[in-house]
């Protein structure tokens, strides 16, 4: 998957990593990049549309689809991160709202474009994904689910010639972890990572110093090999996720 020359949605691209992925993306020759957003979107390259998107909402995502008329990449990047100990259900709730059903819901409303192009979704997930971060951990829950979902999503789709990208990202500098002192990649270097990840067609990729110092281990782990194992049970047949 090369991006130049291809239409490309981005959720939550009106700051942090999703900003940089639309930078990324035009500096790469999209031919087009939907920055999904809930506020405003600034630019001044006409190659951007600026698409209102609360990925929470059902109403505004069938409008967004409805200003769409062709799709090569979706990138499920908005998310939420907030400090918790799981003793207020509310909290875990929301991290399901946005960084797991917003995503799938998303997902599902875009996904006849990419059946048609033969596109590509990438999901961004976090290193929390694969082991809690338990001063998150209604966060870790809500991107394990959506790596899970993402593996599945995986194998449905497999027949049909779309491919479905998981994102590892270690510490990112952005507002997300503003106040937790460690060192962190910048969101240019992550979306540098991504977009080449994708662009080598890694199903999972580890954009950053971080992540990437547990990509052999994943890609040769017990996790990785049960994936392929349970994947060879999906029948040939299209998924329609309706
Ligand atoms: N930064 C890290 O260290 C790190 C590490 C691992 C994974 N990640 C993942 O990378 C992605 C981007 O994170 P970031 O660090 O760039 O975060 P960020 O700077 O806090 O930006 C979050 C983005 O998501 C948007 N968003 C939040 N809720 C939304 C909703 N309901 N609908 C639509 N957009 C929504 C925000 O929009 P508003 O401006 O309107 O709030 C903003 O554009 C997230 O999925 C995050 O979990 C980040």
């Amino acid at each position: 998957m090369n991006i130049e020359n291809k239409t490309i949605l981005i959720t939550g691209a009106n700051r942090g990593i999703g900003r940089a992925l639309v930078n990324e993306a035009l500096k790469r020759g999209a031919k087009r990049v939907y920055g999904g957003t809930r506020g405003a979107l600034e630019s001044t390259d006409q190659r951007l549309t600026p698409l209102t998107l609360d990925v929470t909402s059902v109403s505004q995502i069938q409008r967004a689809v409805d200003e769409v008329d062709t799709l090569d990449v979706l990138i499920n990047n908005a998310g939420v991160a907030i400090y918790d100990d799981l003793s207020n259900l509310d909290v875990i709730e929301k991290h399901l709202a946005v960084n797991f059903l917003g995503v799938f819901k998303v997902t599902r409303a875009f996904l006849p474009f990419l059946q048609r192009s033969k596109g590509a979704i990438v999901n961004n997930l976090s290193l929390a994904a694969l082991a809690p971060l338990p001063i998150i951990p209604g966060y870790s829950i809500s991107k394990a689910a959506a790596s899970n979902m993402t593996q599945s999503l995986r194998a449905l789709l497999a027949g049909q010639a779309v491919t479905v990208h998981g994102v590892f990202l270690g510490p990112i500098d952005t507002d997300m972890n503003r106040g937790f002192d460690i060192p962190k990649a910048s969101t240019e270097s992550a979306a540098r990572g991504i977009f080449d990840g994708l662009e080598k067609g890694e199903e999972d990729i580890f954009p950053d110093p971080a992540s990437q110092a547990i990509a052999e281990g994943w890609r040769t782990g017990v996790p990785k090999a049960l994936e392929r194992q349970f994947a060879a049970f999906v029948p040939q047949s299209a998924a329609s996720l309706e």
